[in-house]
């Protein structure tokens, strides 16, 4: 029996993220809660002949917690997406004491529980969840995941293009290390598989178009939001790959995701060894297992290019790191 939540289900990744794991078999209780619409979602959802139960929560009569209550993962995508102009980051003043309160609710109701963080600045919102749960007692570095499979999705799909081969895109493996904003986001393209021959100047613009990949839909929708559902296709395939590691099954490809590195502090060191020490956070190729984090991988052969390029996300990552821990210092 898996209990998967849905905090923000009602949204433009809400939606189509539920429908999606609706759609998995392995899911056998699916609570879907936002602050409006969620009832509306669960009852078109629930029409679905696949196992999943579903229910929809309002924040009336107890909702947040009897959708959180048990729970075996909860997804969040709750929050206010960019328009054109905006950072991730000026997201922070309001999705900051979103996440704040979905995380004590997590600590009360479903402490075990799998957190996945989609809620931009990611790389602030997930500190700023670790934060809640260390406070509460209830923090488990294995289990808190910052979702950063969209960059690995967009590596994929770029990359197989300018490769020539657009049709062969779910073969292409690029591993996306750092966070998730801007210059934050580093791709490896030197140790793409297969391989690619291109010119550095054409290995600079791609790794352009990954950092951001997520400014092209935020333009290209003109102030309706941002990227809903190459995220919700992201968003599933990583609770989908978590939740079959958690189930014992063997995972055929490797996942990225944002975490704090005493994750697995053995494995840290590899990574420390080339990102140095100055940030706790940061997204690495993991082995999911039955309890989240089985192993933090090595990063392999990085090129000068890519170590220059890691050391100006980790130059980042710090400030949006200690935004996040000085705000929930900060919060009653
Ligand atoms: P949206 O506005 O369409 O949906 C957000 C939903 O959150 C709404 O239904 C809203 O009612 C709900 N919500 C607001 N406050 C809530 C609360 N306190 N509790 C529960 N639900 C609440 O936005 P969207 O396009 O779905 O984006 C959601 C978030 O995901 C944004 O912050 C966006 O920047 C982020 N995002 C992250 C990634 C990533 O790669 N990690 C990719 C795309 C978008
Ligand atoms: C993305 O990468 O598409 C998301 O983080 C949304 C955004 O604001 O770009």
């Amino acid at each position: 029996m898996v209990k998967a939540t849905v905090i923000g289900a009602a949204g433009g990744i809400g939606q189509p993220l539920s429908l999606l794991l609706k759609q998995s078999t392995l899911i056998t209780d699916l609570a879907l809660y936002d602050v409006v619409n969620a009832p509306g979602v669960a009852a078109d959802i629930s029409h679905i002949n696949t196992p999943a139960v579903v229910n929809g929560y309002l924040p009336k009569d107890d909702g947040l917690a009897k959708a959180l209550k048990n729970a075996d993962i909860v997804v969040i995508p709750a929050g206010v997406p960019r328009k054109p102009g905006m950072t991730r980051d000026d997201l922070f003043n309001i999705n900051a004491g979103i996440v704040r309160d979905i995380a004590v609710g997590i600590a009360e109701h479903s402490p075990k529980a799998f957190v996945l963080v989609i809620s931009n600045p990611v790389n602030s919102t997930v500190p700023i969840v670790a934060e809640v749960l260390k406070k509460k007692g209830v923090f488990d570095p294995k289990r808190l995941f910052g979702v950063t499979t969209l960059d690995i999705v967009r590596a994929s799909t770029f990359i197989s293009e300018a490769a020539g081969k657009p049709t062969e895109s779910l073969k292409y493996k690029i591993p996306v290390i750092g966070g998730h904003s801007g210059v934050t986001i580093v791709p490896l393209i030197s140790q793409s598989q297969p391989s690619i021959d291109v010119s550095q100047e054409k290995i600079e613009q791609l790794t352009n178009r990954i950092q951001f990949g997520g400014d092209e839909v935020v333009k290209a929708k003109d102030g309706a939001g941002s990227a809903t559902l190459s995220m919700a296709y992201a968003g599933a395939r990583f609770a989908i790959a978590v939740l079959e590691a958690a189930s014992g099954k063997k995972l055929e490809t490797t996942e990225q995701a944002y975490v704090h590195l005493s994750a697995d502090s053995n494995g840290a060191k590899e990574v420390t060894s080339v990102i140095g020490n100055d940030t706790p956070y940061f997204s690495v190729p993991l082995e999911l297992g039955p309890n989240g984090v089985e192993k933090i991988l090595p990063l392999g052969k990085v090129n000068e290019y890519e170590q220059g390029l890691i050391k100006k996300a980790v130059a980042d990552l710090g400030g949006n790191i200690s935004k996040g821990v000085a705000f929930i210092e900060s919060s009653k």
